[in-house]
């Protein structure tokens, strides 16, 4: 039996860091995907085509054996190397992708929240720090208002969003961000704790205007956002570039999207602008990701 599997890669909107302390957050599902394929083997052997660098295919197997069991063997293909680019998100969509083809191999029902719960422990075990939001983006799809650790999340709205994304050339490192305001934290509890409950008034902002299509709004508090992700260190001189150069040509918002310290800028446009801040963001040294918001989740292709 061969089934191919994919998930969507995700953009923050709002709420990132923040999130790591049970505060909520606005993730977007976009239309770049992990595609693998996956095959049923006789012999009881996994074998994994292309580098597993971090170890979340292992991991994802031998999470998926320990609680339901698994007496076959399984051939995994990814594609391109396995990597979504410019930091959309991979490893929580090659986790949730191997879980759900596991699940359809074994003829195992699995509903979307035994399937973030597994998912998430997974991501968990390898890389130590996360709040599930790119997990829950990869399963649900559309755009979610996730609070940490799947607290609650919750599908707001499943249409396009008009916004630019460019990435800055540099990988972001996740967890190493994380874990430095961990420590921030603990020496500055209160400063910090103070900047998080901001993000969390302005992600609530964020999802009522986000319904209402308030993009004046929606822009207003991506600026924001973006000023207290400075404030707590995580932007860099190229992101402060391209997302300056963005609102000079016509950006009706824009912020970092994600951990900082590189990956994407997300400009929120008015259409007839777009060109324009596209042109602005290249201009700046960002690189144009064409992809759509509110994308479908997890699926059998
Ligand atoms: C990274 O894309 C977003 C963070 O909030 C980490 C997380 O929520 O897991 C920094």
């Amino acid at each position: 039996m061969k089934i191919e599997v994919s998930a969507p890669g995700k953009l923050v909107l709002l709420g990132e860091h923040a999130v790591v302390y049970n505060r909520p957050c606005l993730v977007s599902a976009v239309s770049k995907r992990l595609r693998l394929k996956m095959e049923k083997i006789k012999r009881k052997l996994f074998q994994i085509e292309r580098s597993d660098k971090k170890g979340f295919v292992k991991t994802a197997l031998k999470n998926f054996s320990d609680k339901y069991g698994l007496d076959f063997g399984v051939k995994i293909k990814t594609q391109n190397g396995f990597s979504l680019q410019y930091g959309l998100g991979s490893s929580a969509a090659v986790t949730v992708s191997v879980l759900k083809g596991l699940a359809e191999l074994a003829k195992i029902k699995m509903d979307k929240r035994e399937l973030f719960n597994l998912a998430y422990q997974t991501v968990l075990d390898v890389q130590g720090v996360g709040s599930g939001f790119d997990v829950a983006a990869a399963i649900y799809g559309g755009t979610i208002y996730f609070k940490t650790a799947g607290k609650v999340i919750k599908k707001i709205t499943d249409f396009n969003l008009p916004i630019v994304v460019g990435y800055s050339g540099i990988k972001a490192d996740t967890p190493t961000l994380v874990r430095r305001l961990a420590k921030e934290k603990r020496k500055h509890p209160q400063i910090i704790g103070k900047i998080f409950t901001e993000i969390e008034g302005l992600v609530k902002e964020g999802k009522e205007a986000l319904l209402k299509k308030d993009w004046p709004k929606l822009g207003k508090l991506m600026d924001t956002n973006q000023k207290l992700l400075e404030n707590l260190g995580v932007s860099t001189e190229k992101l402060q570039r391209m997302i300056g150069e963005a609102r000079k040509a016509g950006a009706i918002g824009a912020k970092l999207s994600g951990a900082g310290g590189g990956d994407c800028m997300i400009a929120l446009v008015d259409e007839k602008d777009r060109t324009d801040v596209e042109k602005a963001t290249r201009k700046a040294g960002g690189e144009i990701v064409k992809l759509n918001f509110s994308a479908e989740g997890v699926k059998l292709e």
